[in-house]
């Protein structure tokens, strides 16, 4: 049975560590979340990033823009936060409506608030390794839970499976900043199996459910698995109308006994990534107060 990285474990300790952090700051941290429209996915993770924030002391302000909200207002709004010295991370919570240029409102967000790291100062930076780099929260959650159990990854062989902007590309470019060896795959790419197999660490950010199954997997590797999917219960839950069950893009129960460690989901990225997202606005926070 491989060994399980529990993120949930990780994000506790980190949950402490930030409210004592917050506890001798001079005031407290303020972070801004753009909400545009009603997307149900979005309202989820806004409440845990509101629950996170408030359990260490951080007051996040969320502003729900109607689905008409003109281009220009959203980006007088955003300016105005940029500009307001007691607001220390801004977030255009993604995906916007179809009509919107999420690319162009992303990049208002002052480089110095940008805690999701999307800025194209702070891409770049994490291009070149630079240590103010804002790391995009689900790939410094990734790091941060592979460091805590001691994995290592100088000259390791690492396969992503995904080429998002927002997971896939920041996750893979951690690795590299590393000095891991990374392939980055897609639906384009060939003899998928054979790839995955020779990895020493397979990161999956996928969003498809439970598609890596015991042929992509080898003994001895660890897997991180991203993907977050909601899929219906059995047949008889579905008649009952019972709550969807969320599920990785691996097959847990089938590779748990090949390789040597996994993580779970729920309860593996998924909580770190909230928890990475408030370590990202806490140093914003320092930096801006300097
Ligand atoms: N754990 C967390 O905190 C967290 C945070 C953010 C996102 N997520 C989850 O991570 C997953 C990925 O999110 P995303 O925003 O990056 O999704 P996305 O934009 O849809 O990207 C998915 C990527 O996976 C690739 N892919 C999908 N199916 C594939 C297949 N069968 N074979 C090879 N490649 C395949 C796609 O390839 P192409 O480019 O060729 O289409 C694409 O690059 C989702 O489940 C999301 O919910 C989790």
């Amino acid at each position: 049975m491989a060994k399980i990285l529990e993120g949930r474990t990780l994000s506790q300790n980190l949950m402490e560590t930030l409210a004592e952090k917050v506890k001798s700051f001079e005031v407290s941290p303020t972070l801004v979340i753009f909400q545009v429209g009603d997307n149900k996915a979005s309202n989820l993770y806004i409440e845990k990033k509101k629950e996170f924030g408030s359990k260490i002391g951080v007051n996040v302000k969320h502003i729900k823009l109607p689905e008409n909200v003109s281009l220009g207002d959203f980006e007088k709004q955003i300016e105005r936060e940029n500009n307001d010295p007691d607001v220390h991370g801004v977030i255009v919570q993604l995906p916007l409506p179809a009509n919107f240029d999420s690319d162009r409102l992303v990049e208002k967000i002052n480089p110095k608030k940008d805690v999701d790291g999307l800025t194209g100062e702070n891409v770049k930076k994490l291009l070149t390794n630079d240590k103010d780099a804002i790391v995009p929260a689900t790939a410094r959650g990734v790091i941060s839970l592979i460091d805590f159990y001691g994995i290592p990854l100088e000259g390791k062989n690492v396969v992503v499976i995904g080429r998002s902007a927002l997971v896939g590309k920041p996750v893979a470019m951690s690795f590299v900043n590393r000095n891991s060896t990374v392939t980055i795959c897609h639906r384009k790419t060939q003899n998928l199996k054979e790839i995955t197999k020779r990895a020493q660490i397979l990161v999956t950010a996928m969003g498809s459910p439970q598609f890596i199954d015991k042929e992509f997997v080898s003994e001895g590797q660890t897997i991180i698995d991203i993907g977050i999917n909601t899929v219906s219960g059995s047949k008889m839950e579905e008649e009952v109308n019972v709550a969807k069950k969320v599920v990785g893009d691996v097959k847990f129960e089938e590779v748990k006994d090949i390789v040597e460690a996994i993580t779970p989901v729920p309860g593996g990225i998924g909580p770190l990534t909230v928890a990475s997202l408030f370590q990202n606005l806490l140093d914003c926070y320092q930096k801006l107060r300097k």
